[in-house]
């Protein structure tokens, strides 16, 4: 196998990394040493070392790789009559181009822990599904009983708004508290946006999610459980209250733009703006008219996204990295307005970067633009 780490997603979490979600854990939901516990994908043993740290013994292993294990070990076929009382590693993630890293129900047709006792009707009509959403159906079917628990280290774009709903509808008949943390340490040997999630039932905080974005301290945020199929992202959610959406001040851009799609000329190879022009175009040149400029707004890529640029409809040809925003009937022509709102975007580039998560190929949403405030 030559991609075999990221077919496998072998990134191991860093021990350090490792105890302080174990801290966190055992902080919400307090067990006797004696429980059962499951890492089903060990890998090189970070999250056992650290629960025989704290002197929990009673832990069996799962890992598929036999490079990394004597007694490999693939969880999907690993019995359902086995129960614990705790779930807890960093499970595989799938890459979204590469179909190997995905669970493939063709693969687990014929096994003996049939997929119909562990996916739902929704995952069982796809031919395959994201790895890190079975572990989590599967494990469903592991937990012990009601004071179990799950804490598996995600992608955060597992809590993006509406996705993976089959499955966080699954967690919820088994779980009433779930516990969303993410620090601002690098957990691996390479930067992957994701978070810990803790799956359980805690009396004080039944129906309720907990989202913890740690910095130098601990912020914390708490949601009724219905909120579960909204963005429940930690930093996001600590930047969007912490001064990156200033509440009071200044007025929604909704208030001057359009929100309908403006059509404009699009290019991969023959454009004459991209992102890496745009911040010169914050101007309307003294000779043209004026509604014939549009705001255009870079939705993608890490460095560039939230610049912005006023484009000519009529000239200028553009790739794929923007939105396009056109004012509303009684600023089309106001030269001021539009070169104003597009420089105050451009102070602040930090405020997409900041509340907006982006994974793969994600973009900024159209609505942070528009809900993004300027003064006038
Ligand atoms: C993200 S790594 C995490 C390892 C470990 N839990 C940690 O945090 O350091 C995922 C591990 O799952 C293993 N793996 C992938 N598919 C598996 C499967 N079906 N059953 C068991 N282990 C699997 C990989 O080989 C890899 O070591």
């Amino acid at each position: 196998m030559n991609n075999k780490k990221e077919i496998l997603g072998q990134y191991f979490t860093k021990i350090e990394i490792v105890q302080r979600l174990l801290d966190l854990l055992f902080a919400y939901k307090k067990y006797n040493k004696k429980i059962k516990i499951l890492e089903p994908s060990f890998g090189t043993g970070n999250f056992i070392a650290g629960l025989k740290e704290k002197k929990y013994f009673d832990i069996d292993g799962c890992e598929i790789d036999k490079k990394l294990t004597e007694n490999p070990c693939d969880f999907i076929e690993m019995s359902l009559t086995k129960k614990y009382d705790l779930l807890v590693g960093n499970p595989p993630f799938s890459k979204y181009n590469l179909t190997e890293s995905y669970y493939l129900l063709k693969k687990y047709i014929k096994s003996k822990v049939w997929p119909s006792l562990y996916l739902t009707p929704k995952e069982l009509k796809k031919d395959k599904e994201k790895i890190e959403n079975i572990f989590i159906l599967k494990s469903l079917n592991h937990i012990k009983d009601k004071n179990s628990s799950i804490g598996y280290v995600l992608p955060i774009s597992f809590f993006i708004k509406n996705k993976n709903k089959s499955v966080k509808e699954e967690i919820l008949k088994c779980f009433s508290t779930i516990i969303i943390y993410q620090n601002e340490k690098i957990w691996f040997d390479q930067n992957i946006p994701c978070c810990f999630a803790i799956f359980t039932n805690i009396k004080k905080l039944e129906n309720k999610i907990i989202v913890i974005y740690e910095n130098s301290v601990k912020n914390e945020e708490v949601f009724d459980i219905k909120n579960i199929h909204e963005e429940l992202i930690p930093q996001i959610i600590f930047h969007k209250n912490n001064g990156y959406i200033e509440n009071d001040k200044g007025i929604p851009l909704k208030e001057f733009l359009e929100s309908k799609n403006v059509k404009v000329k699009k290019s991969y190879k023959e454009n004459n703006v991209s992102a890496g022009n745009i911040l010169e175009k914050d101007k309307i040149p003294a000779n043209e008219p004026v509604e014939n400029y549009k705001l255009a707004v870079v939705r993608v890529g890490n460095a560039s996204v939230g610049k912005c640029g006023l484009i000519n409809i009529k000239n200028d040809v553009l790739n794929d990295m923007f939105y396009i925003f056109d004012l509303k009937d009684q600023y089309k022509k106001d030269r001021q307005i539009k070169e104003n709102i597009c420089q105050q975007i451009n102070r602040k580039i930090d405020y997409f970067r900041n509340i907006t998560c982006r994974v793969g190929s994600k973009s900024i949403k159209k609505e942070d633009v528009l809900n993004f405030r300027v003064s006038i």
